[in-house]
């Protein structure tokens, strides 16, 4: 009985102060599926304008599929880790070919589709089709860390999946939608990391950790490993008004993605010669400035320095892969953060 009540109450709240987001106004299931997966790329203020950008552009399961894969780089673009984009690419293809064109209705089938893992599918099956399964994000498992008084770290398997029974028990009698994006809410607005609002949170009555006041002990979270560094070195060629790009490729960061020639060194230290000399450009060149950039991704982060060079020999010939490029073509080829950065300077 007591649980029931603060179920209520959280229902209540969630009715009353959750944020107005455009996804929470559709059962649309490819919307709700394209804003999880923005979602976990960004905070909620930026996806916003990803989201409505990418239905607008892309406003069902069969215009994604059909798509170029380059359009939904572009879409993409600035969000980083764009191997999320691919997938979303190729889940749409998925759909057509495994699933009849109409999408996964149940947690296990939405589960099958590539790079959707337990949180999306979760989420996608009970706020489009009302399943009773709990969506466990990152905010998510501090607030049931919290609530239940769980004190295993919450990256374990043990915990997952003790939460996971535990949400699902709490569920009962519980609409599903609802009892998901308010856990969502509750973790995103109120049970903050360091100073959690727990008193206005609906929550809070029969919150283990509120009680006992651990609130700071709980979540336990292991400590992070420390990002590995690396070192790239690009040149912007400039050759008679257009600019040289490559297609990434490979199977590091940044895949199918534009840049400059580059090459990546082993320290910081890297001389012009010694990278023009690795690239294999041969003809002389003018060099116009030079930048360095620091750029931090979740695992690396990437010590990068570009040369901006002028070649005016016509006998210029391009490596293989690299392309000669004017400036509207540039434009439309999807690039990924750091080359957004390189070029401002250029
Ligand atoms: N973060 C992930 N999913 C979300 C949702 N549906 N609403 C708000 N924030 C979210």
């Amino acid at each position: 009985m007591f649980m029931q009540r603060v179920i209520q109450t959280l229902s209540r709240w969630y009715n009353l102060e959750s944020r107005d987001l455009p996804w929470r106004q559709t059962t649309d299931a490819y919307c709700i599926w394209i804003s999880e997966i923005i979602l976990q790329q960004t905070r909620v203020v930026q996806g916003v304008g990803y989201y409505n950008r990418f239905v607008m552009e892309l406003p069902n399961i069969q215009s994604l599929a059909n798509a170029e894969e380059g359009d939904v780089l572009k879409l993409w673009q600035g969000l980083g880790y764009y191997s999320r984009a691919r997938n979303l690419h190729y889940a749409a293809k998925q759909v057509m070919t495994e699933f009849g064109g109409v999408f996964p209705s149940t947690y296990k089938d939405i589960l099958r589709l590539r790079g959707v893992g337990n949180y999306t599918a979760a989420a996608i099956a009970s706020f489009a089709f009302g399943e009773k399964v709990p969506a466990i994000d990152g905010n998510v498992k501090r607030v049931g860390a919290r609530f239940f008084g769980l004190h295993a770290p919450i990256h374990t398997i043990g915990f997952q999946k003790e939460l996971f029974s535990l949400l699902f028990d709490l569920m009962d009698g519980a609409d599903p939608n609802v009892f998901n994006q308010a856990m969502i809410e509750v973790g995103a607005t109120l049970c903050l990391p360091t100073q959690p609002k727990c008193d206005v949170c609906p929550l809070a009555e029969a919150c283990i950790a509120r009680l006992q006041n651990l609130q700071k002990q709980i979540p336990v979270v292991a400590k992070k490993q420390k990002p590995k560094n690396k070192y790239f070195y690009y040149v912007d060629i400039e050759v008679g008004g257009e600019r040289v790009l490559v297609r990434r490729e490979g199977d590091g960061i940044w895949q199918q993605l534009y840049e400059f020639p580059m090459i990546e060194g082993d320290g910081p230290d890297w001389d012009l010669e010694t990278v023009a000399k690795g690239l294999g450009i041969v003809e002389n060149f003018v060099v116009k400035g030079e930048q360095s950039f620091k750029h931090q991704l979740t695992h690396q982060t990437i010590y990068a320095r570009c040369w901006y060079l002028c070649i005016s020999s016509d006998k210029f010939v391009l490596n293989d892969g690299w392309e000669r490029l004017n400036e509207a073509d540039f434009l439309l080829k999807p690039i990924h953060r750091l080359m957004e950065k390189m070029i401002k300077f250029t």
